[in-house]
């Protein structure tokens, strides 16, 4: 296929680059268009050249699946400086988004007009990377080294708009991008090129690096674990200190380091994984979504209020539905405040707040969910009280109507049983708050039809969260797993460690947060309710509960809490309790690493993640960690739990779970079989084939 087409209008040739879907400068693309550009250069008749785009997207970067594969000729920085040498400028009609190698090329270009919709930024922080192509050396040669360092360090995209403001962009084009491109390219033509950015020196003054330096600072203090954030600092003081051939080649050696880190091979296999897993194996791309005008959400708890901010959010209509008066309005009025934080925070316009608030319709009883074209159950966690509402809600709803609850725990399949229309019926597992965290679990109970299970993924697209589709069993991905790490750390108390050396060994792991640090957030109480409907012990878990420690909440649990301080301290009293219980099970207490905390923290949720696979509950192993990225916080430069287990080798967590296993006597530490399977073949969860869920 044909990745750039020359076209002649005038004196001005046209290379529209065309490489669906966004445009990626693969190898391919840059020998084209380097081409291209090469031979109008060599066309007498021809005295300037546009580069254009077809699609939505200008260019999307460098292709991201080229990075770690042996390079090809001709590389990005060398077509880039072949455009910039052109004795005929060359104009970039930047038609959408422009990223990465995308902006770097509209840089090396002589001058840029865009379209209202363009999109222009350096997102290759995201990826663990520093701009490769110049991006470092010329962007703060055009709009000075401190926006241009902000700009880099937070992988924004502006608008064309913001790009004209920041000088980024020469023109923004309401009418039609090619002819004005053209007319741009023929000016420049008749009266001269401007100075490439690269020999430009004006915006690199001393103003300007006091307040590039201020920015660095604090971003090396906030980023220690990230080497990109160290080497972009190093390539944008490269452009004040050095050459422009000498920041450049600088730019790319960092570069290309770069690209060989672990942090940024996570990071990247994180960005493949989110996409893959909008494609559910066993359900055709051609399975059309249902029509979702308007929704009902029924239940106004914090849970409840959250996703009915998420459809409004999203500008669909929704009904927020409760048993009593006194009950939605407070639900109501919760959400009121929560935009409210928004609004003091600036985040939110006053004006925004009031167009949201008018799209939630408060309302008391099932009948108001008559007019719905989804209703999301957010009632209590009990089987019996979802049976009810789904049998009512049976005979309200009109046919078709999408029936989901966001059960945590309960079998989804039970719940539909309560329905005549059990295909309509799926779990959408929001996570708490709703309305910020990003990971929706579409649980898919078998027998849902699979336009409902298409709607799911639609309608997590549509209200910008990730969404990920799962087999209905207990805790589904994402709970499944974190109750292994909880009783993980719940062992390694009574074992000998202390709840500030787990939560430090999980922080230094790069977690916001330790499990016990957390469990006194969420509040201790939730879990030993939960522990008691199943019949589950934890001995020091439930002994703080049963000595009214359950958390922030009450000034102490794991930890103490005076006057409502956030940051726990420790407790002699909790330490000395965690001994009496490890004394009474005959248990010597020795001390732990903080590597071997994590390893036995994180083993057993990836012995459970192979059993989600075998069992067909997640598709891929990216599905399990997609989940934990956006659902549990694990940090993203860590790929995820299966993505971690194949950086350590799965035959190293083989032999540690064996050895738990045998210290412990329990069982369920013994390794899944197909976790066994693959240790043994010397392979990696990254070697497995998607399994429909
Ligand atoms: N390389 C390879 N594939 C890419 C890609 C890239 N830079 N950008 C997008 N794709 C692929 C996606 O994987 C997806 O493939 P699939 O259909 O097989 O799953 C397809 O293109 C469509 O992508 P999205 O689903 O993300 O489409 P959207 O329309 O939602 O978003 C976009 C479009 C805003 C361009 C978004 O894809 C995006 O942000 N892309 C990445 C931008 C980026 O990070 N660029 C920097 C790359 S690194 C670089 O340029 C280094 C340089 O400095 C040397």
């Amino acid at each position: 296929m044909e990745t750039v087409r020359l076209t002649n209008r005038g004196a001005v040739a046209i290379a529209t680059i065309d490489n669906p879907p966004v445009n990626a400068l693969s190898a391919n693309l840059r020998a084209a268009l380097l081409q291209a550009v090469t031979k109008a250069a060599a066309e007498p008749e021809i005295s300037a050249i546009v580069i254009a785009a077809a699609g939505r997207t200008f260019v999307a970067g460098a292709d991201i699946s080229e990075f770690g594969k042996p390079p090809v000729s001709p590389l990005l920085p060398e077509l880039l400086a072949a455009i910039e040498a052109s004795a005929k400028p060359v104009v970039a009609a930047v038609n959408g988004a422009a990223l990465g190698g995308g902006l770097e090329l509209a840089l090396a270009c002589h001058a840029r007009v865009a379209a209202p919709a363009a999109k222009l930024g350096l997102p290759e922080i995201r990826l663990g990377l520093i701009p490769g192509a110049g991006g470092t050396q010329r962007l703060p040669r055009l709009i000075g080294g401190a926006k241009a360092f902000a700009m880099m360090l937070s992988g924004e995209s502006v608008s064309a708009e913001e790009g004209l403001a920041l000088g980024l962009v020469d023109g923004v084009i309401a009418g039609d991008l090619l002819d004005a491109a053209c007319a741009v390219a023929e000016m420049l033509a008749a009266n001269g090129k401007p100075v490439p950015i690269s020999a430009k020196t004006d915006r690199l003054n001393a103003a300007e690096r006091g307040d590039f330096e201020l920015v660095a600072k604090s971003a090396l203090e906030k980023a220690a674990e990230m080497p990109n954030v160290a080497a972009l600092v190093e390539s944008v003081r490269n452009a004040f200190d050095l050459p422009f051939e000498q920041g450049l080649a600088a730019e790319r050696a960092l570069f290309v380091k770069l690209i060989a880190d672990e942090r940024s091979k996570a990071l990247r296999y994180v960005f493949f994984a989110e996409r893959e897993a909008a494609r559910v194996p066993g359900i055709d791309a051609s399975v059309k979504p249902r029509p979702l005008a308007r929704a009902a959400v029924i239940g106004a708890g914090t849970m409840g209020g959250g996703i009915a901010m998420c459809f409004a959010n999203a500008g669909i209509p929704v009904t927020l539905i409760e048993t009593s008066r006194d009950l939605v309005e407070k639900g109501y009025a919760r959400v009121r405040d929560t935009y409210g934080f928004s609004v003091k925070r600036g985040s939110l316009s006053e004006a925004e707040r009031d167009e949201r608030m008018a799209l939630i319709a408060p309302a008391v009883g099932l009948q108001a969910a008559a007019d719905a074209d989804i209703v999301v159950e957010a009632a209590f966690e009990e089987m019996g009280v979802k049976q009810q509402i789904f049998g009512e809600l049976d005979r309200i709803a009109k046919p078709g109507v999408i029936l989901a609850t966001n059960t945590s725990y309960l079998d989804i399949a039970t719940i539909a049983a309560a329905t005549s229309r059990p295909q309509d019926v799926i779990g959408l597992h929001f996570f708490s708050p709703a309305n910020v965290m990003k990971l929706l679990e579409v649980v898919r109970p078998a027998g849902t039809a699979e336009d409902v299970v298409a709607t799911g993924i639609a309608l997590g697209r549509k209200l910008g969260k990730v969404a990920v589709v799962v087999g209905n069993c207990f805790g589904f991905v994402g709970n499944r797993m974190l109750a292994q790490r909880t009783r993980a750390a719940e062992r390694l108390l009574v074992a000998g460690a202390l709840p500030h050396e787990v939560d430090a060994a999980v922080t230094g792991f790069g977690f916001k947060m330790g499990p016990f640090a957390m469990s006194d957030l969420a509040g201790g109480d939730i879990s030993w309710r939960m522990r008691k409907s199943l019949g589950l012990k934890a001995a020091v878990a439930d002994a703080l509960c049963e000595a009214g420690r359950f958390g922030q909440k009450t000034g102490k649990g794991y930890y103490l809490y005076p006057e409502g301080a956030r940051a726990g301290q420790r407790d002699q009293e909790v330490e000395a309790l965690i001994a009496r219980i490890s004394a009474d099970q005959g248990v010597t207490r020795r001390a732990f690493s903080a590597d071997e905390i994590v390893a036995r923290l994180l083993d057993p949720m990836v012995n459970e993640g192979a059993r989600i696979l075998e069992e067909g509950i997640a598709a891929r192993p990216g599905d399990i960690d997609i989940v934990w990225l956006n659902g549990y916080n694990w940090p993203a430069w860590r790929g995820g739990p299966m993505h971690w287990a194949d950086t350590v080798g799965l035959a190293t967590i083989v032999g540690r779970l064996e050895a738990q296993a045998a210290e412990t006597g329990d069982a369920s530490l013994e390794p899944a079989p197909l976790l066994r399977r693959l240790a043994a073949e010397g392979k990696g969860f990254s070697d497995l084939k998607a399994k429909a869920a």
